[in-house]
């Protein structure tokens, strides 16, 4: 199969009348990363996890060198799309059968990593795997992470949904000499330009908060407008709040995408409501001049509405500049296979972003049709999800070659 069918196979596992669920350690997410596994073996490459739910492909090198990485993610967000996370999977797949034909191995070894939970969308932090093997979230407080349905992460990967079998699991991964993630661009920017490879400049920080809102719920026919404390209409100006943060600040965003109003019943005032907000800048001090602008907006609708309101830090990523030295590297790849190649910034959170903090990271776009995605309509034109792997294979041998990025002995 090509990367195209191998894609259109892996969309059924979670299917959705509007798109695929695959959150992480869920029966749909398992069975995609069993695929992965599956297709890995087959073609002839050692495949290994470890606890926090990454699957490691390696074709092993000519010498005892850290491994060059690719990969992202099989996981997706509710009603998502086929290509987001598992094109960088399937296409790194992809990439290694190409090198694997060629006639003189690479130096190195060429590993591809699906990362576990880079979604967030049912445990409540994203880039999760990456961010443990990272060195960033420690082992420990992944583990203890619980999901919205009250499974802990531990839990989860010690159950039906988590580990693969018959593939071992270790914690020893040494960290790679360099990362490059293929993706979907998954916004309107390349085909705007007629850009069919993409080199990424930085990936935008993003900060998750968890809100709760404590008002008093009571009778809506009985409660005179003047004495409620409710708990939605302070969440309404915490929502516009949040808009408003993100529209004071250029080349920002911020949203509230989730909202759980209790006891959610059309004749009881609202008593509480937890929501969670996502902001995004390439800008650190963008991310944290909006901060203080929610959390001054909290204490103001607190004391005007009368109700408790409860603001904590779910996860931080600061922005991450893609690597010069890899950026041109891949920019001659991508430059010689697209005339029209383009260099931009990622709003969109990626692996990429927990690799760099640790190893020289950079990343590949191809376009995403009318720029959508997180949505089931999300595409990319075949033949553009082909340059892409022959990019990235490219890009690979091209990192093997280069003695300046990575020869360093293990
Ligand atoms: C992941 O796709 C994110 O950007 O939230
Ligand atoms: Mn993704
Ligand atoms: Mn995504």
């Amino acid at each position: 199969m090509n990367i195209v069918d191998r894609l259109a196979d892996l969309a059924q596992i979670g299917a959705t009348a509007a798109g695929i669920d695959r959150a992480l350690f869920t029966p749909a997410e398992h069975a995609a990363r069993e695929r992965f596994a599956a297709w890995a073996r087959a073609d002839g490459f050692a495949v290994e996890q470890d606890r926090a739910g990454n699957v490691f492909v390696r074709l092993a090198g000519r010498e005892a060198l850290p491994p060059i990485q690719c990969g992202s993610h099989l996981d997706t967000v509710k009603d998502g799309g086929a290509y987001d996370g598992a094109y960088g999977v399937i296409g790194g797949l992809e990439a290694l059968r190409l090198i694997a034909a060629r006639a003189e191995r690479p130096l190195h070894p060429i590993e591809v990593v699906a990362w576990a939970g880079e979604e967030g969308s049912r445990f409540p932090v994203g880039t999760l795997g990456s961010s443990v093997y990272a060195g960033i979230t420690p082992y420990a407080t992944a583990a203890a992470l619980v999901a919205d349905d009250g499974e802990s992460f531990a839990d989860a990967f010690a159950g039906p949904a988590g580990k693969l079998t018959g593939v071992p699991v270790r914690d020893d991964f040494p960290p790679p000499a360099a990362y490059v993630e293929l993706h979907i661009e998954q916004g309107p920017v390349m085909e705007r330009s007629g850009a069919r490879l993409g080199i990424v400049t930085a990936i935008a920080g993003q900060r998750r908060f968890s809100v709760r809102i404590s008002g008093t719920a009571g009778h809506a026919g009985t409660i005179p407008m003047a004495m409620r404390s409710d708990a939605l209409a302070a969440a309404a100006d915490l929502v516009l709040a949040v808009e408003a943060a993100g529209r004071a600040h250029p080349d920002s965003v911020a949203t509230v995408g989730r909202l759980v109003v209790e006891p959610n019943q059309t004749n009881i005032v609202p008593g509480a409501v937890s929501l969670r907000i996502d902001v995004r800048s390439v800008d650190d001090a963008r991310i944290d001049a909006m901060q203080h602008a929610i959390t001054a907006a909290t204490e103001r609708i607190g004391a005007a509405r009368r109700v408790h309101v409860a603001l904590e830090v779910l996860e931080s990523r600061r922005a991450a500049p893609m690597s010069p030295v890899l950026r041109a590297v891949i920019g001659t790849v991508c430059n010689a296979l697209d005339p029209n190649a383009m260099a931009l910034a990622s709003g969109a959170g990626h692996d990429a972003m927990c690799l760099a903090q640790i190893v020289p990271s950079a990343m590949i776009f191809v376009p995403s049709i009318r720029g959508e995605s997180h949505v089931g309509t999300e595409r990319t034109a075949p033949a553009d999800l082909e340059l892409g792997v022959e990019a990235l294979a490219a890009a690979l041998l091209a990192v093997d070659r280069d003695p300046s990025l990575t020869h360093s002995v293990v």
